[in-house]
């Protein structure tokens, strides 16, 4: 056996503790691994492999010199995988997690829905998959500048976009409002269009959204009109796509905050009742544009009305039911407390304890499939 076995194996740190390693020499490396028959010696070997890793750390190992195709682990995820293999107790079992590690270095394995692969599931954390979503900050970062009041916080979008859409694929969003979706579909590479009822917000949005910067080709449009009745197949070929992948919908959460005088604005609707009936023409009208078998993000929270909650989130969902959806999922994400509410806080509270009801902290985010 070759000896130091891992001395061809460049290593170079990269950034949030992942590591470089050149794909054709660590796979070459683990089936050596593989071909060894006993336990102490294929111990002795990934204890050396793992040596090196976290010498790579402080420096101590070669750069990469780019000739070969370089594959990025992170590092605290491949040092667990080599921990499995240094104690596994039986040689079968030490093989075992050997060779998943090499299937998750040399192939891929996407599901139809998202770039996510499967062979490396472990090192997506940034994908949440609890239905609690506590999201104490907001990002604020690049073109995110938080000037819309009612908009909502990055990481929404960042989420959905991620886990329900492959790159260079098509993403809608009819109330568009300060364009945070859009923003996100630049940084992820991902081609996004904008409905906005009112000009004067899309403007802006459509100023802020070209400053984002972006290494992908994305394309992000932003239409003015009325999300009931534009048309959308239209509006998707003048951009250049066919059907959308991925519907996330912010709609007003009825009156709460009054976007305009306009009396096509959602939040203008007389009533529950109207608001609904005007989120059903919303949906009836782009339904069509979404791809069968893709999903349709809807992020909504309830209101209060003469001392009762309305719960506005479960009535839209039940809109969207009466159609060809499927309930994938509730996602409950809570509010971030602003200036104005915490200045408010001791008032609130006061009022719920007089009231008798709890003070708002969440909205939801109802994830439906088309069938
Ligand atoms: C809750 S905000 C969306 C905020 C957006 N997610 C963001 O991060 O900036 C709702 C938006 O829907 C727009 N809107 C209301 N009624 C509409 C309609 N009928 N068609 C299109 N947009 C509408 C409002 O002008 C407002 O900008």
């Amino acid at each position: 056996m070759k000896q130091p076995l891992f001395k061809d194996i460049q290593a170079s740190p990269s950034g949030y503790g992942s590591i470089h390693l050149d794909r054709e020499e660590f796979v070459a490396a683990l089936g050596e691994l593989d071909s060894m028959d006993e336990i102490g010696a294929l111990r002795k070997s990934a204890g050396e492999l793992k040596l090196l890793i976290a010498g790579s750390e402080s420096g101590q190992s070669v750069d990469a010199q780019g000739n070969g195709d370089l594959v990025t682990l992170r590092r605290d995820v491949l040092a667990s995988e080599l921990d499995q293999i240094l104690e596994a107790r039986t040689i079968e079992r030490a093989k075992y997690y050997v060779k998943r590690l090499e299937r998750g270095v040399k192939k891929v394995k996407t599901s139809s829905l998202n770039d996510i692969n499967l062979h490396r599931w472990k090192e997506h954390t940034e994908i949440v998959t609890d239905s609690l979503w506590i999201m104490p900050k907001r990002d604020h970062t690049g073109a995110h500048l938080a000037w819309y009041w009612g908009n909502f916080v990055p990481q929404i979008p960042h989420q959905l976009i991620l886990r329900y859409t492959k790159k260079g694929e098509w993403v809608l969003d009819p109330f568009v409002g300060s364009g945070t979706t859009l923003i996100e579909c630049r940084r992820l590479g991902r081609n996004g269009i904008g409905l906005e009822l009112s000009a004067e917000v899309a403007t802006r949005a459509e100023e802020l959204v070209r400053q984002e910067k972006t290494r992908h080709s994305a394309k992000t449009d932003i239409v003015i009109g009325d999300a009931r009745t534009i048309d959308a197949q239209r509006a998707l070929a003048n951009s250049g796509a066919n059907q959308i992948q991925l519907l996330i919908m912010h709609p007003p959460y009825h009156d709460i905050i009054s976007f305009s005088d306009d009396s096509k604005d959602l939040s203008n609707a007389s009533s529950t009742d109207e608001f609904l009936k005007m989120f059903g023409d919303v949906l009836d009208n782009l339904d069509p544009v979404l791809e069968r078998g893709r999903y349709f993000a809807l992020v909504i929270g309830d209101k209060y009305s003469k001392g009762e909650w309305i719960p506005l989130g479960f009535y839209c969902m039940s809109e969207v039911l009466k159609r060809r959806y499927s309930l994938k999922s509730i996602v409950v994400k809570n509010f971030e407390e602003t200036r104005a509410k915490r200045d408010q806080k001791q008032l609130w509270r006061y009022r719920a304890l007089v009231g008798g009801f709890y003070i708002f902290k969440h909205e939801y985010i109802f994830v439906f499939k088309k069938k």
